[in-house]
């Protein structure tokens, strides 16, 4: 299955969010300070990045409250603090003033956000947070699923974005099946259409992931990252997971041949 996505420029590409949560839980694993979320979201931005986009949890699994104080005293990019909506939350929200804001469902139990935000189903909740957010100065996204009526919820409650879950369509694309790939293009676009009309701006992420070099089974396929990319309306695409994994792999030789020449020097300056 091959897809021909439209030619982008630099000029009229998506503006690309970073998510460095995965590099915080890699730290975590042991409880140190390395590797250090806030030296990647430099190196990120070195690199490119558009946005830093983190997601401070609840359980704090990853980004940390000092991580966030430190991001924002030195990160010169956008950041984009995505959370779930809580007093807790908002109350940080409102003490960093993030230039963006992504209200996203959280679920403790979760590995990952799954699904989007309800915001048909606690309209008021959601509108309070946008009042709030967007008073304290905060452009504020909402994170849902590619659906019409979710969608015009979200114009109603006064969000000016909305991010669209490309999770759906990740899965298909990593399970190599051509017609739920086609259909979740077909749908995400939809969605992205719609919110356009409604005046929103429009955003996509979740899952999305080059294709690389030693998975056969996707080997010359379009990565997910390009097809959601190629769509005109998708202003910004926040991607984490794969991105930090690809790092790994792009990263790795380099990582052996620093710690080879460091054991070399070292053994040949031994007295
Ligand atoms: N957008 C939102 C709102 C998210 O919650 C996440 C995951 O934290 C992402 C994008 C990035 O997803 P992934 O890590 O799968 O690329």
């Amino acid at each position: 299955m091959t897809f021909s996505g439209t030619h982008l420029t630099a000029m009229d590409a998506p503006l690309l969010g970073v998510n460095i949560d995965h590099v915080a839980t890699v730290r975590n694993a042991r409880g140190g300070r390395f590797p250090d979320p806030v030296a990647a979201a430099q190196l990120a931005v070195e690199g490119g990045a558009d946005i830093i986009t983190f997601h401070l949890r609840e359980d704090r699994r990853h980004i940390r409250d000092d991580d966030v104080v430190r991001l924002k005293a030195c990160i010169a990019v956008p950041l984009n603090f995505e959370a779930a909506i809580t007093d807790e939350m908002l109350d940080i929200i409102e003490r960093t003033a993030p230039e963006h804001v992504c209200l996203v469902p959280e679920r403790r139990q979760e590995v990952t956000t799954e699904g989007g935000l309800d915001v048909l189903g606690q309209f008021g909740r959601v509108k309070d947070a946008c009042d709030r957010l967007a008073q304290a100065g905060s452009r504020v996204s909402l994170f849902i699923g590619a659906d019409p009526a979710q969608i015009e919820a979200a114009a109603k409650a006064g969000a000016p974005c909305i991010e669209l879950h490309t999770g759906p369509l990740a899965h298909a694309w990593w399970d190599n099946d051509p017609v739920a790939l086609q259909n979740e293009l077909s749908r995400l676009q939809a969605g992205l259409q719609l919110g356009r009309s409604l005046g929103l701006r429009t955003h996509a992420g979740h899952g999305l992931a080059l294709t690389q070099p030693g998975d056969a089974g996707l080997a010359g396929q379009t990565s997910s990252a390009a097809l959601v990319a190629a769509l005109p309306e998708v202003a910004e695409l926040h991607i984490g997971h794969a991105l930090i994994g690809h790092a790994v792999f792009v990263g790795l030789r380099q990582a052996i041949a620093d710690f080879k020449s460091e054991a070399i020097r070292a053994r040949r300056s031994a007295p």
